[in-house]
């Protein structure tokens, strides 16, 4: 299990069994889900969050493959705002979403700091690449201002249907530079 990580006003916790009721009442709904790869199921189903965090993310991070964080504000840390992960995938290393209520606020960028530097420096990995759709326009602002690259396009099939899909990618030697 990855420990709980700490920024300025979020405690991220590693998910547990326990969210996803809380997940359930807060991913299915279209601002969150539109540009996420169409893998997510659509129309959610009523055990959705129970199954992507019971058959999914636990076993994965058990075999050490995925690290989920459960997204607090840390002035009301009982109900999760958001998730965020890490994973062994090619091309595919990490992973967010925010409630809508929650987005637009900095939030996701400050998350990401500290998971970033969790892969470059505790994972110790050399390079992190993420895809994302073009129309993702807050998804690519996190992108820029973490200093990442665009690395190609291609389409890419969204919950919302075919699109334009970037890749992105950031080399640790530039993460240390930037941060
Ligand atoms: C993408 C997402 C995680 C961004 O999180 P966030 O906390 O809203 O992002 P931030 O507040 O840290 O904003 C980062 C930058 O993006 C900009 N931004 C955020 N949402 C935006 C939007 N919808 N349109 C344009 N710019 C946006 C912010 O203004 C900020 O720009 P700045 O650095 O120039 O000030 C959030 O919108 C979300 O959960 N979307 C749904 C799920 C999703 O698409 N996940 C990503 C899949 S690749």
């Amino acid at each position: 299990m990855p420990p709980s990580l700490h920024t300025p006003r979020l405690l991220l916790t590693p998910l547990q069994l326990g969210d996803a009721a809380n997940i359930q009442r807060q991913f299915p709904v279209w601002e969150v889900v539109r540009y996420l790869d169409n893998h997510v199921p659509w129309p959610y189903p009523a055990d959705g969050a129970e199954r992507w965090v019971r058959d999914f993310v636990l076993p994965a991070m058990a075999e050490g493959r995925h690290w989920e964080w459960a997204i607090r504000l840390r002035s009301a840390p009982q109900s999760l705002i958001g998730c965020i992960g890490l994973m062994d995938q090619p091309d595919n290393h990490r992973g967010f979403w925010l409630a809508p209520a929650w987005q637009g606020q900095g939030y996701m960028s400050e998350a990401c700091a500290v998971v970033t530097r969790y892969w470059f420096e505790t994972l110790d990995r050399e390079v992190l690449r993420v895809p994302k759709a073009v129309a993702n326009l807050g998804s690519r602002r996190v992108s820029q201002r973490e200093g990442m690259r665009l690395i190609g396009e291609a389409d890419g099939e969204f919950v919302c249907g075919t699109l334009k899909r970037e890749l992105w990618e950031l080399r640790r030697e530039d993460w240390r530079k930037h941060s």
